[in-house]
């Protein structure tokens, strides 16, 4: 999907805008109510950050974080940020930019697990070790096949198709997303439900 996006400008217009849209809405709901994610940061790079919702949302809301919206070059190219908060691009799998935190919105889904742990490595090495409190900042669906209703579950599952047939992800429960972690050597998570069938999850080394 992204390859095109790439070679076609409306697309990557198309999927810039809609991400900005749903950035907006998360971007407003977790600087006010996830503010202790936050807490104790000085600088955070979201990764696949699009246009910069996200990071120009915590940018304002914690002026004393230094934000970095980290995507692919045609995603940022021209795009002009503030103070503090600036554009890099660059592919994930190869290098992220060093911050005390990595910020991953809807990105994971799109992946299976082999290329999201290629991921969560570039992420262990862009924040600082266990005693500097570096950490992962995960917003993604958590599936929750158990209570849900009929139709959280055909959302769930819709969601689910549509990352097989436009990426090569998937939509993970509970189980799903500790395997990753604790194969890639993280030591704990923290999953806090957030908007519907969105959670922010807290990994640490
Ligand atoms: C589903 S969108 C999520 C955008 C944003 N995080 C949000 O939730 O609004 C996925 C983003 O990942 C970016 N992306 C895809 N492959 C990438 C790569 N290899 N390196 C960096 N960013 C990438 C895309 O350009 C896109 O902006």
């Amino acid at each position: 999907m992204w390859d095109l996006a790439s070679q076609e400008p409306k697309v990557n217009q198309f999927i810039n805008e809609t991400m900005a849209s749903d950035a907006k809405l998360v971007g407003n709901f977790i600087t006010k109510h996830c503010a202790d994610a936050f807490q104790g940061l000085n600088s955070v790079v979201d990764v696949g950050g699009g246009t910069g919702t996200i990071a120009k949302a915590i940018a304002k809301a914690f002026p004393s974080i230094n934000c970095i919206s980290f995507d692919l070059l045609d995603v940022v190219n021209g795009l002009e940020g503030s103070k503090n908060m600036s554009y890099v691009y660059g592919d994930m799998f190869e290098a992220i930019p060093k911050a005390d935190a990595v910020f991953l919105k809807w990105i994971l889904h799109d992946w299976n697990d082999e290329e999201c742990i290629k991921v969560l490595k570039r992420c262990k090495e862009a924040i600082p070790n266990k005693e500097y409190g570096g950490k992962v900042i995960i917003v993604d669906m958590v599936l929750k096949n158990e209570e849900a209703g009929e139709k959280s579950l055909e959302t769930q599952l819709f969601f689910d198709m549509l990352m097989m047939v436009n990426a090569t992800g998937r939509e993970r429960s509970e189980k799903d997303w500790s395997k990753l972690f604790y194969d890639d050597c993280f030591s704990h998570y923290k999953i806090t439900p957030i908007l519907g069938l969105m959670s922010i999850i807290e990994v640490y080394l």
